[in-house]
Parts: C-alpha cells; sequence; structure tokens
C-alpha cells in the first residue's frame, strides 16, 4: 500500500470514528514513531505488569513449551505474528537453539524496517538461527505463503495483543487464523487475565504519565500527518476499568467545548466540554473464558503455562 492510500485510510478512519456516536479513534494508530518508543517506555514500567509475567514464564518453562510444541524434538517453523522488537520471544529461541531442535524463526510484521532491524539484531546474537522474514499483512501471507510451508507451523501471539481486540473481533480473528492452520499446527498465544482491578487500573495509568503521553501521542499524530490543529492542553487521558467486561478501556477527554479542524478531511469537528472519545480497548479474560472463546473458534486447550501469580497466561492451543 503506498504511503498516499495509508494516509487517507488514516484519514477516513479519524472522520468515521469523530463523526459516530459515541466517538471513536483506533488504537492501531498509535504506533508511529513516537508511540513505538512511548510503548517501549510503557514496556519497562514496573507498573506494567504483562511483560515480566511474560518475560517469567519463558524465562522459567522454556524447556516445557518445547516438550509441547516439538514433542520428541519433531522440526517446526515458529511463526511470529506482530513481532516489533521479539524481546520476548529471544528468551525461547535462546533456549530452543541450545536444545538443538530445528526450527526455523518466521516473524511477521507489516513493516519491513522492523523485521530488517530485528533480523540484524538476532545475527549478532544468535549467529546460528534460521531466521525468515514475513513483511505484510497476516492472513495474506497466512494465505499465499505460510499455509504452503513444509513442516508444521508454531504460531506465536504474545503480549496480550489479543486484548485490543472486544470479543467479538477476537473470535473473528482467531476463526480466520484458525482456517489458514493444519490439523498438527499449533497456536501460543500470551494473554492478560483477570485479576485485583486496581493492579489493572494502574498499569494503564501510570504515575509517570507514560501511557498518558501514549494515547495523547495519537492526537499529535493527526495534527502531524492529517494537518489537524488539536490542542492537547485541553485534553485528558482517562482509563477505566470494568471488572464484569474484563475491559480497560481508554479515552480522551475534551475539557471544554471545543472544535477541531482536520485538513485532510476538510472538515471540523465539535467536542462538548467531557465527551470523551473511546481509543483503546485491553480486555482481560478468565481462563475459563479464554477455553470457550477458543472452543467458539475451533480450537482445543492443550496446556496453560502461567507466571507465579497468575497474572498473566501464555496458552497453548492445537486446531479441532
Ligand atoms: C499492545 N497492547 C497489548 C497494549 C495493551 O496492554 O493493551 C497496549 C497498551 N496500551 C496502553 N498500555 C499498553
Amino acid at each position: 500500500m503506498s504511503v498516499k492510500t495509508q494516509e487517507s485510510q488514516f484519514a477516513k478512519d479519524v472522520h468515521l470514528g469523530l463523526t459516530s456516536t459515541p466517538k471513536t479513534l483506533s488504537s492501531k494508530y498509535f504506533y508511529d514513531q513516537a508511540g513505538d518508543k512511548l510503548f517501549q517506555s510503557i514496556m519497562a514500567m514496573p507498573e506494567y505488569y504483562l511483560t515480566d509475567c511474560e518475560f517469567e514464564i519463558f524465562n522459567t518453562q522454556a524447556e516445557d513449551i518445547l516438550n509441547e510444541i516439538a514433542p520428541n524434538r519433531r522440526p517446526f517453523n515458529l511463526i511470529e505474528l506482530g513481532a516489533g522488537d521479539g524481546s520476548k520471544t529471544r528468551v525461547l529461541l535462546r533456549h530452543f537453539l541450545k536444545s538443538g531442535v530445528d526450527f526455523t524463526y518466521c516473524p511477521v510484521d507489516i513493516s519491513a524496517h522492523i523485521l530488517e532491524e530485528l533480523e540484524s539484531a538476532l545475527k549478532d546474537e544468535m549467529p546460528d538461527l534460521q531466521v525468515e522474514l514475513l513483511a505484510g499483512d497476516y492472513f495474506e501471507l497466512l494465505n499465499e505463503r505460510i499455509g504452503k510451508f513444509e513442516g508444521r507451523n508454531v504460531f506465536l501471539f504474545l503480549g496480550s495483543t489479543l486484548g485490543n481486540y472486544n470479543e467479538v473481533k477476537a473470535q473473528e480473528f482467531l476463526s480466520k487464523l484458525r482456517a489458514g492452520m493444519r490439523p498438527e499446527d499449533q497456536l501460543l498465544m500470551g494473554v492478560d487475565l483477570k485479576k485485583d482491578p486496581s493492579v489493572i487500573l494502574r498499569a494503564y495509568n501510570d504515575s509517570h504519565g507514560i501511557t498518558k503521553e501514549f494515547n495523547i501521542n495519537l492526537l499529535r499524530r493527526i495534527n502531524q500527518e492529517l494537518g489537524a490543529d488539536f490542542d492537547e492542553r485541553f485534553w485528558k487521558h482517562c482509563p477505566n476499568y470494568d471488572p464484569q467486561s474484563g475491559e480497560a478501556r481508554s479515552y480522551l477527554v475534551s475539557t471544554k467545548p471545543q472544535k477541531v479542524y482536520i485538513e485532510a478531511t476538510d472538515r471540523s469537528y465539535s467536542f462538548e466540554a467531557w465527551e470523551e472519545v473511546h481509543t483503546e480497548i485491553s480486555k482481560k479474560y478468565s481462563l475459563s473464558q479464554l477455553e470457550r472463546l477458543g472452543q467458539e473458534s475451533g480450537f482445543k486447550v492443550i496446556k496453560h503455562f502461567l507466571d507465579c501469580k497468575h497474572y498473566f497466561v501464555d496458552t497453548l492451543w492445537r486446531p479441532v
């Protein structure tokens, strides 16, 4: 897709979101260069327990994971959806390499640039690792290339990324993935679990203000890329957590009545005082809800790998 089409898709999505009731902006647009950096800082904060939990699971249970995904050291392709900088995955990669199992690591990302950076970092650290980069859309690649790979595919979808979909979209995503998997393939997915609501809320409302910056950065991006005049002084980051739905939701709230003009859509958008714009869902599951979601999307749970506090799970599924 050309930069121009991407921009116009961004403009279309922003227009659609700001003319809906209630207003929304999609969290998929958080991740420009500044947003990527802010997300790295979020992952390094102690309040954002998700990262530490998944590290703990991989550091302490890599051998158990390997025994499940490669019984008798059967060769496999390790396909990571949305690899990013691969920091957590490296724990697994190092362990798998040491064990002598024959596998190829295939990180998938929409950005070829991110993949090239990842490949060069991996080459320095693990020169013996077999890597095949897959740049593009998950499902196009699944249908056109991954589904035709020789040998078994083990998919990784880490970091609770599934939580950024509501339950309907999560099921849609998993069913589409399932449709591209063969009977002997597996999926290892990192999912954040329901827990003390105050722990969850702190992860999305940190005292350093990093998550606030991450949310507000979306307005900066719209200003820079779509020629808008959002004044960030008049917007507040307002997260909440609803234990019933398991959804941590982030909002940007307008602190006064205001109009914002966006050059790319050539329109003004009005906001009332204290009107909210919904920007993100980070959904938390109980283990039984997760198992139900698996069943409804055509999977069976093989095993749950939990951290010691039972805050987070890397759950291993196979198609049924
Ligand atoms: C990428 N995703 C799983 C993160 C989450 O926890 O929903 C994004 C994030 N948003 C605020 N903090 C982190």
